[in-house]
């Protein structure tokens, strides 16, 4: 075992090797590590004794795959998960592959196993099904209530005055919007996970994208003395997707209306050799045991009707930026999120 020593011993992947009874020959950290065993209690023994296995379907998978007496011709097993079916890892999943390594005639030499914890696997897996689960349980409610109003308005139209009905179709408006804002938040969510965004760099001047985003909240009916923007001299030439900018401070300036209260103060400033921008408002701001969980998705607090995912996007397009975002308490008591971009490249010409 010395003279292998090196490389195989650093893999991340467990290798097992056994010779052509199937004993076990050689056997690296990572595999005595996923087995919860030493090399000592395994070389000697019988690979079916040490790693007992079945498929998917609870059969052994030994004798299944007939490693040492099956075809002469089989070079390798494909990777298979498979779960170790008794002693201390009993029920672990594992990625499983083989090598079979055979002399001219086709004898077998020796098998070498690779196995690969699968939990993160599993994780992402569970992950997944809660994302599923979660937006299923999103969509349903504004469904729900569009199905409802639309079947009794269909069924039982003269039964209501205008007002009445005014109400219902403002309601079925209100939640029409509501899917497709958490539809257009999920794609933005996908892309951030798959690692897709597409990042369009153009000189952004940051001041003006904070104007932009409080002008566009004044015409939507907010009032003009909510709002305090301080933009300081002296930023540098900023290279950045001018979307994505509108999007981060567009959804933070949102949250501060919708969530804090008070006066909204937006702070453009330089930092190191990017810039920083602030957002405080005056509301009960945010805990500092939550504030770590503010950023995942589908975390919101009691109120407001929001989705939970605003933040999370928000992180993500600053992150894409090579930037950081953060939230702290703001001087005036509510929340402060404070993100910071790097001045960025000009992207090459094609
Ligand atoms: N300025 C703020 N003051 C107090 N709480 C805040 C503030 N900004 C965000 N929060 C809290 O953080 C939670 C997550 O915010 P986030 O923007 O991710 O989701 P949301 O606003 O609820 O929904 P949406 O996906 O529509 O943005 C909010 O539900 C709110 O409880
Ligand atoms: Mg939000």
């Amino acid at each position: 075992m010395s003279a292998d020593k090196g490389a195989y011993d650093d893999l991340p992947d467990g290798v097992i090797v056994v010779d052509a009874a199937g004993t076990v020959t050689q056997v690296n950290p990572s595999a005595n590590r996923i087995l919860a065993t030493t090399a000592d209690a395994v070389i000697g023994r019988s690979l079916p004794d040490v790693l007992p296995l079945v498929d998917a379907q609870g059969r052994d998978w030994w004798s299944c795959s007939q490693p040492f007496d099956g075809l002469d011709t089989r070079t390798r097993q494909p990777e298979r998960s498979l779960q170790v079916s008794s002693g201390p890892m009993k029920g672990r999943e594992l990625l499983v592959t083989a090598a079979y390594v055979r002399d001219e005639q086709r004898r077998l030499q020796r098998m070498v196993l690779v196995l690969r914890d699968n939990r993160s696997r599993e994780r992402i897996d569970r992950s997944r099904a809660d994302l599923v689960s979660t937006v299923a349980h999103e969509l349903r409610s504004p469904l729900t209530s569009v199905k409802g109003f639309t079947a009794t308005l269909l069924a039982k139209r003269d039964r209501f005055n205008d007002e009445q009905k005014q109400l219902m179709l403002q309601t079925v408006n209100a939640d029409a919007d509501r899917v497709t804002r958490l539809l257009t938040e999920l794609l933005d969510v996908s892309r951030i996970d798959a690692g897709r965004l597409e990042m369009r760099r153009q000189v952004v001047d940051l001041g003006r994208a904070v104007r932009k985003a409080v002008a566009a909240c004044i015409a939507a009916g907010e009032c003009e003395d909510r709002f305090a923007v301080r933009v300081a001299e002296g930023l540098p030439e900023m290279w950045a997707d001018p979307d994505k900018v509108d999007q981060i401070v567009g959804n933070l300036i949102e949250n501060a209306l919708r969530h804090g209260a008070g006066t909204v103060t937006i702070t453009v400033a330089p930092c190191g050799s990017g810039a920083e921008v602030a957002v405080e408002d005056e509301g009960d701001g945010i805990a500092s045991e939550t504030a770590a969980r503010v950023f995942t998705r589908f975390w919101r607090g009691n109120r407001g009707r929001g989705t939970g995912l605003g933040l999370y996007i928000v992180k993500g397009l600053v992150e894409a930026h090579g930037g950081s975002v953060e939230v702290g308490r703001a001087a005036g008591g509510g929340a402060r999120f404070r993100f910071v971009l790097p001045a960025g490249v000009a992207p090459y010409d094609v």
